[in-house]
Order: C-alpha cells, then structure tokens, then sequence
C-alpha cells in the first residue's frame, strides 16, 4: 500500500426500490397497450403457469435427476412421468419417453371458452386430437396444444384439480448486526437436494422476437414488465432502438403476480431457436446452497449461479439436465400488477447480475 492508497470507498449495499420509482424509460402498461394495439377484451385469459413438458429418452435418467432437483414422482406409467412440487398444483413437470425435445409450457386459463379460442387463433396448428380430457394425468382437466409462429408448442388447460399442499418447510429465522430475534435457537441443517415448491417461468430463444412478442402478448393476457433493446445506428447520428427481449408477467389487474411467467429472446444472427430454460421455486437462501450442494456432488452440470438476477431481482441457480436442457432453482423473485411499469433497458443489462459469478457464454446461447 502506498501513501496515495484511497481512504473511501463506496461500500455495497441492498435497497428494496419501489417499482415506479426505478427505470429510466418506463411506459404505464396503458400506455404500452396502445402503442402495440393490444385490445385487452379480446385475449384469451391466462390465469397461471401450470406445468411444463419434455421428452426424454431415458425416463429412468431424469427420474433420478429431478428427484436430486427436487421434486418428486408421483406418477409412473411406462411412457411418462408426472414430477410434483410441494405446493398446491397437481404437478410441475410432465417428462414423457421419446427423442428429447421440448413439448411446451401449459398455462392455466380461466374458461373452456378459452380453449376453444385457442384453436381458432389465426396460423396456429393444433397439436393434441382438439381439446383433449386429461383423465390420464394428475388432476384432471383439459388441454389443448397449438403452436406459436415460430412452431413451439403451447398447451391451454381447464379444469384441473390442485392437490392438498405437504408441509411448508419451517421458517429460519436471521439475526442481524443489530436485530436478533433469533434468541437462544440455534439454525440446524439436513442436507439434500432442495425441495421444489411450484413452477415459476419458462423461455424461449426465437428468430423472428417482433412477430413472436407480438404473438403472445396479443392473444393472451401477458404484458411486459421488461423490455429489452439494443441500439442500431440511424439517419444522422440519431440510434434506433430495437426490442429484443421481453419479460413478461400474467395480467391479473391489481393482484400480485411474477414478475415473469413467460420471456423471448431474439437469437443471435444464425443462432438456433429453442427453449432456454423454465425455472421453479424453492424455500430459501439455505435450501438453495444446500441444493447446489447436492447436484454438485452428484455430478450434474452448473451453468450459471448462484446469483441474483437485476430483471425480476431472483437469486437464481441454472443447471443442464441430463438431457441438456437448462433448469433453475430460484427465490425472491419480484412481483408485480397492472400499477407495475413497463420498464425497459438495454439488452447488455440482462447479463448483468447484483453479484454473482461471471455469466458464462453457454447461458447465453
Ligand atoms: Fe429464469
């Protein structure tokens, strides 16, 4: 140390911001509504993200690794498995057996109407034999699966039955430099993989993000809470802006919802479209390391974490499946309503974490 050594420094800090009180070139959702011609009265009405679906060659494979995620069969028939988390939805993860591929998100609606709107919105293929009854799955229901522009499959589902909710795990309490309500309790641990509660998001890398955004936040009741841009040279020394990302969040009006259910991403010039990853809830700070713990002993391959994100403020934790597809563990996600912003950012920002490890190149493919 030299005599010149600094004798300041800006110390870090956490802040809970209010969300009006935070972007630089926020629109009111209103506002967004009309610059895209969104007509709310005329979506089909999303009223969560129930469950998602993948195929796998090896059932028995990702058996053991989402038990080593955290959660846990509950149905076992020879061509699937349905996985639960330890909320109140039937289930999170449908795996059926076959070439691996990504069979879509399945959000709740709120009519069997809804369903049939589905089948008619312009350009759509419809995957499933129409509207289909699901007595053959946990819960119930119907669903419907049609594609999106791009060709990824997106189910519709009424009508299913959630289950009786296990135990929430007991709450640990945290004494602080000057808070200490923890008294005379000591914080004990069993390790293990961390337990997952319910589904939260999921997303996709896509060629054509204008005609994708438009796809999905005017057909359904979904709006942006991020967007993201980057900025293209224009006339003079004017730049453009070009939207390439989209957070967004299930409008419910003034009830809370995520931050983000769904997100698009535009591909890099001859990138590949495919899913990026769908992400799901756990306990907390504890269960999250030990969680990370856990799959790290057992072999499985970290991508990114654990961080916390800026766009949606979760600590989060990517891995690859056996089958490489990408999963997250994640907490502390923000939530939102229709008084929520529509905040928008430069797309660099969305690699930015709080604090965290580098983001790796394989997250960003
Ligand atoms: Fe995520």
């Amino acid at each position: 140390m030299t005599t010149t050594a600094k004798m300041t420094v800006t110390f870090n800090k956490g802040e809970s911001v209010q969300d009006t009180a935070l972007a630089k070139h926020d629109l009111s959702q209103a506002e967004w509504r009309k610059l895209w011609g969104v007509d709310k009265s005329a979506q089909i009405k999303l009223v969560q993200l129930a469950f998602m679906q993948y195929q796998h060659p090896d059932l028995g494979v990702v058996k053991t690794f989402m038990l080593d995620f955290g959660m846990t069969p509950i149905k076992t028939p020879e061509q699937d498995v349905w996985f639960k988390g330890y909320g109140s939805d039937a289930y999170v993860y449908h795996a059926r057996k076959g070439p691996a591929a990504f069979l879509g998100g399945a959000f709740a609606v709120e009519t069997f109407q809804d369903l049939e709107r589905a089948m008619a919105i312009p350009g759509t293929k419809v995957l499933t034999n129409g509207i289909e009854k699901m007595d053959y799955a946990p819960g119930g229901g119907s669903i419907v699966t049609i594609t999106d522009p791009e060709g990824f499959p997106l189910s519709l589902v009424y009508g299913q039955e959630g289950r009786e909710p296990d135990e929430m795990p007991p709450e640990i309490i945290m004494n602080d430099e000057v808070r200490k309500p923890r008294q005379r309790k000591f914080q004990r641990f069993t390790t293990g993989p961390a337990a997952v509660f319910r589904l939260g998001h999921y997303g996709l890398v896509v060629s054509n993000f204008e005609r994708q955004s438009r796809f999905y936040a005017t057909n359904f009741n979904l709006i942006p809470s991020t967007l993201l841009h980057i900025e293209l040279p224009g006339a003079e020394k004017e730049t453009k802006r070009m939207d390439v990302a989209m957070f967004a969040h299930i409008d419910r009006g003034a009830e809370l919802v995520d931050h983000h259910s769904f997100f698009l991403a535009q591909a890099a010039p001859g990138g590949e479209t495919h899913v990026h990853h769908s992400s799901f809830e756990i306990h907390d700070l504890d269960s999250q390391m030990m969680g990370h713990d856990w799959l790290k002993k057992q072999g499985y391959r970290s991508v990114w974490g654990i961080g916390r994100h800026i766009a949606g403020s979760q600590i989060f934790d990517y891995w690859r499946d056996p089958n490489d597809f990408m999963v997250e563990h994640y907490i502390d996600g923000d939530v939102v309503n229709e008084d929520t912003p529509v905040s928008r950012d430069l797309a660099s920002s969305a690699q930015d974490a709080a604090w965290g490890p580098e983001v790796p190149e394989d997250f960003t493919r």
